[in-house]
């Protein structure tokens, strides 16, 4: 078991399988990275498999797969089996703007994938378009739709941005109310990467416009995940997930492995270590040690102070 300095059991890794993205959304990355890391420093899904079974053995229970956008990397569906294979048990879920998962998602789910959480900010093709910088409604809709046929378990993120989606909060709801999919509003997190003029709805924000529709109970936050829940009298959940109110840290589980290599105690943390090395030596011990050393340095508190300037490094880097 991994146990770490302030007593939290971390049984969740995160594994950013790629930085590249190929929507522009405003609050992530809104104008392409002047470079990308070139592909021959990325490890492969193999060194990537090597890590994994590290994990594995020392307690990691669900694994996380993101980006940038995961699907942009070729035989995804080869790594998820490769996990799913080595154990079936594994709470195995992945993070997409669901643009290209109409050709995958079935491939996804027959090879061991058993939840995703798809981005979905607006059901209106303009503004969808406006905070993507690209034409995805359609794609996106066509996404989500094939993974509900194949019948993978959904949550769809929604980021609510003032003058561009906080008027479709709403609908969102009554979109997943009507699918039967949690939709999980989520503060803007205020990022050096971002454009600088936009304005995040808080979670309080958010519960103000649905309280005026519905009626809802709280029923607190869930375990192992920031997400704050609320049923509907229907029996309906939705969530809030409210960064600049909650305190995550301190039941905090994951950790987070980047497709360079660089493993990172904790996503508003500067310090990171790389396991590419060892991982490419072929030596598994000397892996398994940093590990151990991430855990050990995992600091308490994260750095994020809301002003957006507190880590230089990106949430498409680290998978958010
Ligand atoms: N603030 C809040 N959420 C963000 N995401 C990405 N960047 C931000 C940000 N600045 C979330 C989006 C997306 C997921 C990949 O990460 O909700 O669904
Ligand atoms: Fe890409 Fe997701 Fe970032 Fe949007 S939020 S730019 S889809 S990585």
């Amino acid at each position: 078991m991994l146990i770490d300095n302030f007593n939290r059991t971390i049984d969740y890794l995160r594994i950013s399988v790629t930085e590249r993205c190929n929507f522009r959304c405003q609050y992530c990355m809104p104008e392409k990275p002047f470079s990308w890391t070139p592909r021959e420093n990325l490890l492969s899904f193999e060194e990537l498999f090597d890590f994994v079974k590290i994990a594995i053995d020392n307690g990691v229970t669900k694994i996380r797969i993101t980006g940038g956008e995961p699907l942009l990397r070729e035989d995804l569906d080869k790594f998820i089996f490769m996990i799913f294979n080595y154990k079936n048990d594994i709470d195995l879920a992945m993070t997409t703007n669901g643009s290209l998962l109409k050709n995958f998602a079935k491939r996804f789910k027959d090879s061991g994938l058993k939840r995703i959480n798809i981005s979905l900010d607006s059901l209106n093709r303009e503004n969808a378009w406006h905070l993507a910088q690209k034409d995805i409604l359609k794609d996106v809709l066509n996404g989500i739709n094939e993974a509900i046929k194949v019948g993978l378990k959904i949550k769809l993120n929604v980021v609510p941005i003032k003058n561009i989606n906080d008027h479709e909060i709403l609908d969102l709801l009554q979109f997943g109310m009507e699918r039967n999919i949690s939709v999980r509003f989520i503060e803007y997190m205020e990022n050096s990467f971002a454009n600088k003029n936009l304005i995040g709805l808080t979670g309080h924000d958010i519960l103000n416009i649905i309280s005026n529709n519905y009626k809802f109970i709280d029923e607190g936050i869930e375990l192992g995940s920031p997400s704050h829940y609320y049923k509907l009298e229907n029996g309906y959940r939705f969530g809030i997930i409210e960064p600049h109110r909650d305190d995550f840290c301190s039941y905090c589980n994951r950790i987070r492995l980047t497709a360079e290599g660089d493993l990172i105690p904790c996503l508003y943390f500067d310090e990171a270590k790389s396991i590419k090395e060892s991982i490419r030596n072929k030596d598994l011990s000397g892996a398994e040690k940093i590990l151990y050393e991430i855990i050990r340095d995992k600091p308490e508190k994260n750095r994020w102070s809301g002003d957006g300037e507190s880590s230089n490094r990106a949430f498409y880097e680290t998978g958010g």
